[in-house]
């Protein structure tokens, strides 16, 4: 089956290319351009046409290696490959590592998705009220003994802080408290760890300070630097022998797959993860820009009735529109996905029904991505960019204008 992100993006850039207005927050491309001197890197390396070592070059192997170790996470050049993106590695990680998949639930699209295909179970375990991203630590262990009653051999939990699809930072306490779970049960950690230069106000709590010897890091270059289309990823494995022979496992799947990600991505990749000060700059100002348009964003969702976590990282909000079911259901909407299809098909706004998370069928949940909204052309997204006030920039406030009319004939109120 096709993704659930991928395919709702086609579907609304071909209502758009057909001439409809359509208000795009299905998808979680993080809409930002590139700027000049990172496609200056990239010309610079078309004549590399050379495979290179699976796991990557020697410089970008480095370059990783004091990304993270700048980031508190001492790295050797030895611990990192590189893949073409990071849901490729995940993949391989859930095909290497033993045992089936824990997961928060809602939790992003692909992982139960790519658990599937590998043949394993997913055990899936809901988030805690206050962020998502992590399994209720309330919870984990009872439904560990529960799914192994059903025959589950429970060996992965995967992580996400921070997290898509609620858009928030799980608390330090309980990342913390699962990761001394998976201690106990032996579980290895997946640290899906993508957004984590994404924080808006702050940091995010690393699995790698509780279970350093069994935390798998995945991140890229997708989400912070907006270059999801050139496919930049990579993995941290820990130090020790664990670690060693994940890396060796990963490397032979990445051997028989892709080979290794594209050697101008690899020059890319080095340049960006030295930190240049204008790489940071960039960021920098791409965290402020998201964290701006994502509580805007929220505000419209709450005046119109329904309940959301507040956006603490990334691009992402999940809301839930139980406070006005009886509304909704009057209207014939009775879970995620008709009101996915009614907020597409009545008011032209795209967004994902929660069920495409794990979700129920009936919860009246969906995920919003608000990083399409900053412009249509590469002039307007590099103004969002430089605006010190972006949501009162025409364009933006023309979509949060959409939008609140959408869910205000929606819901009867806002
Ligand atoms: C939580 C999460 N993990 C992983 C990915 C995969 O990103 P990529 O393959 O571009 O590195 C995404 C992309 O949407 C994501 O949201």
């Amino acid at each position: 089956m096709h993704s659930a992100t991928l395919a709702i993006n086609e579907k609304l850039q071909a209502r758009r290319a057909a001439g409809q207005k359509v208000l795009h927050l299905g998808f979680g491309e993080a809409g930002l351009p590139v700027p000049d001197s990172i496609a200056a890197v990239l010309s610079g390396a078309v004549g590399r046409n050379d495979y290179g070592p699976v796991v990557g070059s020697l410089e970008a192997r480095d370059a990783a290696a004091g990304w993270f170790s700048r980031r508190g996470l001492p790295t050797s050049p030895e611990q990192v490959l590189f893949a073409p993106g990071s849901k490729p590695l995940l993949f391989a990680l859930l095909a290497s590592l033993p045992g089936d998949v824990v997961l928060p639930c809602p939790s992003w699209v692909s992982y139960a998705a790519q658990a599937s295909l590998v043949g394993k179970r997913t055990i899936d375990v809901p988030i805690p009220g206050e962020a998502g991203g992590v399994p209720d630590p309330a919870l984990l262990e009872q439904a560990l003994r529960a799914a192994r009653e059903t025959g589950a051999r429970p060996g992965i939990l995967v992580l996400t802080v921070p997290d898509n699809p609620t858009g928030t930072v799980a608390r330090r306490s309980h990342v913390q408290q699962v990761c001394a779970v998976a201690e106990r049960w032996g579980l290895a950690v997946i640290a899906d760890e993508i957004y984590r230069e994404l924080v808006h106000d702050g940091q995010a709590p690393s699995a790698t300070e509780f279970l350093p010897e069994n935390t798998v890091v995945t991140t890229g270059l997708s989400k912070s630097m907006a270059l999801g289309g050139w496919r930049i990823g990579l993995a941290r494995v820990p130090d020790g022998q664990w670690g060693r022979k994940l890396l060796a496992d990963l490397t032979g799947v990445a051997s028989e797959i892709w080979s290794s990600l594209a050697t101008p991505m690899q020059a890319v990749a080095t340049h960006v993860l030295q930190d240049p000060p204008y790489v940071l700059a960039h960021v920098e100002r791409s965290r402020q820009l998201h964290a701006a348009v994502a509580q805007a964003v929220h505000a419209e969702f709450v005046a119109a009735g329904a309940v959301c976590r507040r956006p603490e990282a990334g691009f992402y909000l999940y809301p839930d529109f139980e406070p006005v079911r009886q509304v909704l259901e009057a209207r014939g909407i009775t879970g995620g996905a008709s009101l996915a299809a009614a907020l597409l098909d009545r008011h032209g706004v795209g967004v994902l029904a929660g069920e495409a998370f794990g979700d129920t069928e009936t919860a009246l949940r969906a995920r919003v991505a608000t990083s399409l909204l900053y412009g249509q052309s590469e002039a307007e997204r590099w103004e969002a960019l430089n605006s010190t006030d972006p949501v009162s920039l025409p364009w933006i406030a023309a979509s949060l204008g959409h939008l609140r009319e959408a869910l205000g004939d929606l819901t009867g109120q806002g």
